[in-house]
């Protein structure tokens, strides 16, 4: 790996994604020396910019000292060129062309970053295909590798079609289908803590799990996204993709090696179990204003009258001999009462309980919070402490800080990018994973863009529409008696 010659082309380079995402986690794969020393990175995008233009564009992004800064940035040239036909991707096979060269035998890396609109991938990719795909002089272990993000399509129909579109391009061992939840460090130790606590395996079932919820929350609105967000509403922005992701590495069997095709089988076979969503098993949410947040509607981006919902909640089923009859509960909302994802795993009470009916609503709960401040839980019933016997909840916790100190926890995209270059699909989204959690979700899109549902008002900095907490205790959760997190008490 050391002898790669690695060449990282970023297309939308002058987009927001490039400059928040792409090129810092570059920048803090560069800096912390996880790179090949024989690196070059190229911005391609449609303005006429200088190398110097882009470097200031992305420059106060990258966080570490002025002079690992200009070492990266002396490595980062700028191509102007179109989208679509071919003189701009001749151009930039110039240039890569003209780099390699004096490499020849070498293994050659391409990355291609597309930090642009999915509309864009079909004429992208065949570009690509067509001008910068052949790497002249390429030694063995040479590879040329994509890196596509969502929104893929609107629904299965449109989907399909891309990715058919792709296909017809590049195989599936090519496209890296990034979704930056599976690079959270409590997603990428799922598979440990589930399949390597002997504690947990066996009851990780229905015959002990009442119920699991899945949790996203952002106290922000949509903060001149609205037009990108309006299109797509929050299920298709967190649920289709995100949250579905968390279900299936928390609902799969286990994988029979840890491969990126054996783990991957197992999760679409858990995601074609999902039976898509009930429009009765969903409320949505659309906020108003509320604190320093203005309403959805008066955001300038945001059509006048949109119905897209910015909340949702939606029971969701799995069939299958694990989880027949639990609830998976999923809820995604903009603009609430704080910045937090979750999720938790809720038990059932014991069967014949000798400590009082209370004992029904003190419910073992594993909890893995992936941020902010990463942390699992696991709240379990003890005497509390003195002279009566009373039962309490407590919790068994570790808590990310506390125990692992200043550990560095990377951030998603830099975890990813490493992975597509290291070659390791495992955390990327396979086309027949996505395709099931769209099957999941088309149904109830579909329902809602006809009009069949209507979001429910609720204040921005508020816990979201009320029928939300109510179809949630309806599908089974139950709100721990007498119980405060820990951090609560002490302020
Ligand atoms: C993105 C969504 O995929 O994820 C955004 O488009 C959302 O709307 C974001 O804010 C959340 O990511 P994170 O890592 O900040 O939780």
């Amino acid at each position: 790996a050391n002898k790669l010659v690695l060449t990282v082309v970023v297309l939308g380079a002058s987009g927001d994604l490039a400059k928040k995402k792409t090129f810092p986690a570059l920048f803090t794969l560069f800096r912390k020396g996880f790179l090949p020393k024989n690196l070059k990175l190229i911005g391609y995008a449609r303005s006429k910019l200088s190398n110097e233009d882009l470097h200031g564009k992305i420059k106060d992004y990258l966080k570490g000292d002025d002079k690992t800064k200009d070492e990266f940035l002396s490595r980062v040239s700028y191509v102007p060129g179109s989208y679509d036909g071919d003189e701009g991707f001749q151009g930039l096979e110039k240039v890569l062309e003209e780099r390699e060269k004096e490499f020849e035998g070498a293994p050659l890396g391409r990355l291609f970053y597309l930090a642009l609109p999915p509309s864009v991938y079909p004429q992208v990719c065949a570009g690509l295909k067509k001008n910068c795909a052949n790497i002249k002089m390429a030694g063995k272990d040479s590879w040329l590798r994509l890196v596509i993000e969502k929104p893929f399509g609107m629904d299965l129909k449109t989907s399909e079609e891309l990715a058919d579109k792709l296909g017809e391009l590049f195989p599936e061992e090519q496209l890296y289908r990034i979704d930056h939840y599976l690079g959270k460090e409590l997603m990428q130790n799922m598979l440990v803590l589930r399949f390597a606590n002997q504690f947990l395996s066996p009851t990780w079932h229905r015959n002990f799990i009442s119920n699991v919820q899945i949790c996203f929350k952002e106290p922000f609105g949509t903060e001149g996204r609205g037009g990108y967000f309006d299109e797509f509403g929050i299920i298709r922005d967190v649920m289709q993709n995100h949250l579905t992701q968390i279900l299936a590495l928390l609902a799969m069997e286990q994988p029979v090696t840890l491969s990126a095709d054996d783990i991957r089988d197992e999760k679409v076979r858990v995601l074609r179990a999902l039976s898509p969503v009930a429009l009765e098993d969903t409320v949505l949410g659309q906020y108003t204003a509320g604190g320093d947040t203005k309403a959805y509607l008066d955001d300038e981006t945001v059509p006048k009258g949109s119905k897209t919902p910015t909340f949702a909640t939606c029971v969701m089923r799995i069939h299958n001999e694990r989880w027949e009859g639990v609830p998976w509960i999923m809820k995604a909302g903009k603009a609430l009462n704080e910045r937090k994802v979750e999720i938790r795993v809720q038990y059932k009470p014991p069967a014949a309980s000798i400590h009082g009916e209370v004992i029904d609503q003190m419910r073992n709960e594993l909890v893995l919070r992936l941020q902010p401040d990463e942390a699992i839980y696991m709240k379990i019933v003890v005497k509390k402490p003195g002279l009566e016997m009373e039962s309490i909840v407590s919790e068994l916790d570790l808590s990310y800080k506390q125990r692992y100190g200043d550990t560095y926890i990377p951030d998603a995209y830099e975890r990813l990018i490493l992975d597509a270059i290291r070659g390791d699909q495992q955390h990327f989204v396979r086309r027949d994973e996505l395709r099931a959690a769209w099957a999941a979700f088309t149904p109830l899109l579909h329902a809602i863009d006809r009009g069949e549902a209507e979001p429910q008002e609720y204040p921005a900095g508020s816990r979201g529409p009320p029928a939300s907490d109510i179809l949630v205790s309806k599908a089974g959760f139950v709100k721990n008696a007498n119980y405060l997190w820990k951090g609560k008490n002490s302020g």
